[in-house]
């Protein structure tokens, strides 16, 4: 369970506290004894990351920050830091815990939340309990106290929330998680925050001619599924719909183009742009941001069978173009440009894409960034750089040359579904812009959405990465659309 976030108004001296301290001082309201204190502030001064102090009733946390400065590296330290003291805070079993700060930036409270309550997530669904073990885990509650503002402690209770949904998606394996239920899982979480959610079946699918998404369900014994989300709030600004469109490959084997050695290993994660995507909705709504938005989330696995898509086919894809299969293992595009097509239905000002789409991504910038590639207007590329920052969800942006286009060129069809090995992450992205002409912002979160091991506060597996960028994105395109208006 995530614990939830609030504020308070007073702290009474039985309850555990996190202080986060700007200086080498000692806010009076933690009512140290005078041996506490001495001994606090010596290590302090030695520069140790934290101090704790286990007295009989309570525990005190004392967090230095690194920098007086609130720049975005000191807020990301204060996250980390955050991570690095979790064990610790969670084997002392504090159902409720208060976090502070003396002399720190503004903001400094809610950093910790942040690092802290994504630090905690565990996915314990399938561990068995010892009998009388308890179903909670600890803490339950965040209480936050001084220099933070309403708004700001609803916003983040809301969007760890929605990583947390993201992350359960991602942590799930296929054999409980296929299309079918990964569909059943977003209409639920539209159902508890607020946005509606349509599952088009695989009969509706095929009626609409979805050729990618299909020729991708071919070896699968379970039907495709494509989610449509809204979140259509009373007062909108935009007149135009933003659509964003996640990769829902509930499990990538890579076909028959098999994928080998521990290439599998994380696959059933490969819908981390679909959990992306859901968590997005679930913040946007909960926090009730006033933008239009529709989200599709085309869904299936892909593996081989008996009647499995090949090598050399040809197939006809939602916008009518043809496209011969280079290789089975390129099938998150397949997929993804139906749904761009998709799109055109709903005249967009601009579609967002977030896939775990190629290892490429994932080679050129480790886990360290999104791979974006884009030729949409600057405008909203500075504005999701500037996010990226405050987040600390960088993005790293890849040319996206029409050269590059030339190396997807199909001998037979109208395009193929994979160039050379060369520039991979990119001949992908342009594989994807050919299905619109709405201007298109692609992210590669092959990197970043699944990880091997924690990378502080992101946890291994499935992170949820890109929900606190784009979640940033719409809240701060909304403040200022007036001037984003075209
Ligand atoms: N889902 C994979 C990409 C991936 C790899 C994501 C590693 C996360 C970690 C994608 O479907 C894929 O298999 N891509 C191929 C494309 C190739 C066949 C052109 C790849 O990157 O190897
Ligand atoms: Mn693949
Ligand atoms: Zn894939």
């Amino acid at each position: 369970m995530k614990p939830q976030i609030s504020r308070i108004s007073q702290i009474s001296p039985d309850q555990s506290v996190v202080c986060i301290v700007g200086k080498n001082r000692i806010p009076g309201f933690l009512r140290l004894g005078k041996i506490e204190k001495e001994y606090a502030l010596k290590q302090l001064k030695a520069g140790d990351e934290y101090v704790f102090i286990n007295s009989y009733f309570r525990c005190i946390y004392l967090i230095r920050i690194k920098s007086e400065l609130s720049d975005f590296r000191a807020r990301e330290e204060l996250r980390k830091t955050a991570y690095n003291i979790s064990k610790l805070v969670k084997s002392n079993n504090h159902s409720e815990l208060v976090i502070t700060s003396y002399d720190a930036y503004c903001g400094a409270v809610e950093d910790f939340a942040e690092g802290l309550t994504l630090s905690i997530y565990s996915f314990d669904k399938y561990k068995t309990k010892k009998p009388g073990e308890p179903v909670k885990s600890y803490p339950s509650k965040l209480l936050l106290y001084g220099d933070t503002d309403k708004a700001s402690v609803k916003w983040l209770d809301a969007v760890t929330d929605a990583v947390y949904i993201a992350r359960d998606l991602i942590n799930e394996p296929v054999n409980y998680l296929n299309a079918s239920k990964l569909a059943e899982e977003v209409r639920k979480t539209g159902r508890s925050a607020g946005f509606s959610v349509e599952v088009l079946n695989k009969g509706k699918i095929e009626a609409l001619k979805m050729g990618g998404l299909l020729a991708v369900n071919r070896g699968s014994v379970d039907p495709p599924a494509f989610c449509i989300l809204e979140w259509k709030p009373g007062k909108h600004l935009n007149r135009k719909p933003l659509v964003l469109i996640g990769k829902g490959i509930v499990y990538d084997t890579g076909g028959l183009n098999i994928k080998t050695g521990d290439y599998m290993a994380m696959m059933k994660g490969d819908m981390a742009g679909a959990a992306t995507v859901t968590g997005v909705f679930y913040a946007a709504a909960r926090n009730g941001i006033p933008l239009h938005i529709i989200g599709f989330i085309p869904a299936t696995d892909n593996r081989p069978g008996g009647n499995a898509y090949t090598p050399g086919d040809v197939i006809t894809m939602h916008n009518k173009m043809t496209v011969e299969i280079g290789n089975t293992d390129a099938e998150g595009r397949l997929i993804l440009a139906d749904a761009i097509s998709y799109a055109a239905k709903y005249d967009p000002e601009l579609i967002i894409d977030v896939a775990t789409l190629t290892g490429s991504a994932a080679v050129t910038f480790g886990n360290k960034a999104i791979a974006l590639m884009t030729n949409a207007d600057r405008k909203y590329i500075s504005l999701l750089e500037e996010c990226g920052q405050i987040v600390y969800e960088r993005i790293a942006e890849l040319p996206f040359w029409d050269e590059y286009g030339e190396m997807i060129k199909s001998d037979i069809a109208d395009i193929r579904n994979v160039g050379g090995r060369e520039a991979g992450a990119i001949t992908a992205g342009k594989f994807l812009e050919n299905f619109t002409t709405t201007p298109l912002i692609h992210l590669d979160i092959a990197g970043t959405g699944l990880l091997k091991k924690d990378d502080y506060y992101r946890l291994k597996q499935g992170p949820g990465s890109g929900i606190r960028l784009l979640a940033t994105f719409l809240r701060q395109l909304a403040a200022n659309y007036n001037s984003y208006k075209h």
